[in-house]
């Protein structure tokens, strides 16, 4: 009796090891950032979208704030500031500190924007006030000398104007969303570059209406580093 007692608990706590390795073998194999997974393959929630619904006390501010036209974005200046589409922007002002990564210092302009006089522009509004160490992405453009011309050159960004099946009815998203997530701070507001500022930022559920064209995802792909022997063929 007794031996069958010890059997059976060993039994028990065998399974109790299978099980838990099991699980935590299960949980190391799924992808770092599921998140950005659903997002791009899948284009269902976007739980992030969360920065939308927060802002929305802003959407009215956003439609009632006073623009003065003649210090506007346009998407050229947008684009003018990225390596290329979807890149992180340089920053193009001074920093008060070289050594600070970000969070506050940033923030305090970025997170809701405003007119800055000492630039006199309008704040581009951070879509990611969450990701607090600001310079790991964005960095100030120092020199336009130390590096040698390449045949580099920038893919062209979707166009805009035209993403609407009919006359009237809701473009598509051109682009991914991937960082895109907080509709209202690229689309709203004095910040917003005039040719993409929406006439309806108080419609808050974007995606009620506006469907996402996955044309741009499928173009990139899933990215794999092609092997050496592939790259020297
Ligand atoms: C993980 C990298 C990363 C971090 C960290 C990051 N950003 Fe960005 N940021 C980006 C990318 C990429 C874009 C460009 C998105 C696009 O244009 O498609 C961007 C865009 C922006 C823009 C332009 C929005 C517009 O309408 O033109 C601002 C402003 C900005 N970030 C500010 C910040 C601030 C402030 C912080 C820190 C609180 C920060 N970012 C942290 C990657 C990052
Ligand atoms: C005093 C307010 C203020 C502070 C502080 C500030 N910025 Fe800015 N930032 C601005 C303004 C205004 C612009 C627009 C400049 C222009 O259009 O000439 C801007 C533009 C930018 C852009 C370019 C966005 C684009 O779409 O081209 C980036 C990137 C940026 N800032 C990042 C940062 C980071 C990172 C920090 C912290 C180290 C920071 N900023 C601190 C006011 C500020
Ligand atoms: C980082 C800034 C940024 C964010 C965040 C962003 N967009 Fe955009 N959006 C752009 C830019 C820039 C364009 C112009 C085309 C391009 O460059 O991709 C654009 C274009 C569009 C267009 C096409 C407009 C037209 O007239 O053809 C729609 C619709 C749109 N965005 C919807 C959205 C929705 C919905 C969200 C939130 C899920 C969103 N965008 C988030 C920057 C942004
Ligand atoms: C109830 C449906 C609906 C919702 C919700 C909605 N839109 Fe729109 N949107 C439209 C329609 C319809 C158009 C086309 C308007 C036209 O051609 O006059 C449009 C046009 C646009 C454009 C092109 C520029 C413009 O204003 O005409 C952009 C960019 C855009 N929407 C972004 C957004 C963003 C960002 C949100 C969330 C804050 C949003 N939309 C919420 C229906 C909607």
């Amino acid at each position: 009796m007794k031996r069958l007692t010890i059997i059976l608990l060993f039994s028990a706590l065998m399974l109790v090891v299978i099980v838990i390795s099991m699980r935590s073998i299960g949980a190391s194999q799924q992808g770092a950032d599921l998140h950005n997974e659903q997002v791009l393959l899948k284009g269902t929630d976007i739980p992030s979208e969360a920065a939308t619904f927060a802002r929305e006390d802003f959407a009215y501010t956003y439609l009632e704030m006073p623009i003065d036209e003649s210090k506007e974005r346009s998407l050229d200046d947008y684009y003018e500031n990225r390596a290329f589409h979807g890149a992180p922007p340089t920053i193009p002002h001074e920093v008060l500190d070289e050594r600070n990564m970000g969070d506050k210092s940033c923030l305090k302009c970025h997170q809701n924007g405003g007119y800055v006089k000492k630039w006199d522009a309008y704040t581009p509004v951070a879509p990611h006030p969450e990701k607090i160490n600001c310079r790991q992405c964005h960095v100030p453009q120092h020199t336009e000398t130390v590096f040698q011309p390449t045949n580099w050159h920038k893919d062209k960004a979707p166009s805009v104007g035209n993403n609407n099946a009919l006359e009237g009815s809701p473009p598509v998203i051109p682009h991914q969303l991937q960082l895109h997530e907080n509709c209202l701070s690229c689309h709203a507001g004095p910040g917003a570059p005039k040719e993409i500022r929406v006439t309806h930022p108080e419609r808050i559920n974007c995606r009620q209406c506006h469907v996402f064209n996955n044309k741009e995802v499928t173009d990139i792909g899933d990215f794999s580093r092609p092997k050496t022997t592939d790259h020297e063929k």
